[in-house]
């Protein structure tokens, strides 16, 4: 018998104009999360906007659960139980944190503004700050939250460690961690590879719009040949 999977992706194909973005792209996560490594431009966030439909895809098939997201817009994507923070986490300048999550609260979501606090209590300290009143780790925990309210089964997370600082990507990396124990799935892209191995057993590497190979943290942390090909990094690094 096949477990069942949370996310199924198969064949998907990308085109912006006429450069092939996205090329057959077809893996699946089930209980464990996965965190998708490339340099840059290989088209891992082309992947992650596709999944939510902000992207239009030529071909391909995209299940959560049993549900084909394929043709679904953007809302009801999100609706079925994906929840994406994007690369760059754009804020409201203008809003503050609270009204940043009124905005997405649910009624009847598992996930309420005061248990999100109870998570990230640096964020309820915060919960007056404007949006441009934040550090980039508490945008970044504030993007998380947003997400989160809407009571996903799947977070997708496009380098959510990008331009922070150490300690913050420590406290980022936590995060991720405790979703797991909140049983909420993780697709997590990263060009930080020793966050991706710390968070995700299994490793797909993109090159050039294509998963050329999948990993585990464990292989791939052990290999340094294989990081340097696939990811430009030193030995030294
Ligand atoms: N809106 C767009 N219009 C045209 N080309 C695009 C668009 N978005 C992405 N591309 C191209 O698609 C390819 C993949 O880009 P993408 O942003 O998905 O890469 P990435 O792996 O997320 O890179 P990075 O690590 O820098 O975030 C690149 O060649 C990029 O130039
Ligand atoms: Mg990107």
């Amino acid at each position: 018998m096949t477990k069942t999977q949370l996310l199924t992706v198969e064949n998907l194909n990308v085109y912006h104009g006429s450069s092939h973005s996205l090329q057959d792209v077809s893996f699946s996560i089930a209980d464990q999360p996965k965190a998708i490594l490339g340099r840059n431009g290989m088209g891992k966030t082309t992947l992650c906007s596709s999944l939510m439909g902000l992207t239009k895809a030529a071909s391909g098939n995209i299940r959560l659960q049993n549900y084909d997201l394929s043709s679904l817009s953007v809302d009801k994507r999100a609706k079925t139980g994906i929840g994406y923070v994007p690369q760059g986490r754009r804020m409201f300048r203008s809003l503050s944190v609270i009204e940043h999550l009124k905005l997405v609260e649910k009624k009847d979501s598992d996930w309420t503004i005061d248990r999100a606090f109870e998570i990230f209590p640096r964020l309820a300290e915060r919960k007056n700050n404007m949006g441009d009143r934040l550090s980039g780790g508490e945008q970044q925990m504030l993007a998380i939250v947003r997400a989160l309210l809407l009571d996903p089964k799947l977070m997708v997370m496009d380098e959510p460690t990008e331009g922070l600082a150490p300690a913050i990507v420590d406290d980022v990396t936590e995060l991720l961690l405790a979703l797991q124990s909140e049983g909420v799935g993780l697709l997590l892209v990263e060009q930080n590879i020793s966050v991706a191995l710390e968070v995700a057993p299994e490793i797909l590497i993109m090159v050039n719009g294509r998963i050329v190979d999948e990993v585990s943290a464990e292989t791939l942390k052990n290999d340094p040949e294989m990081q340097h090909n696939y990811l430009g990094i030193n030995f030294a690094d």
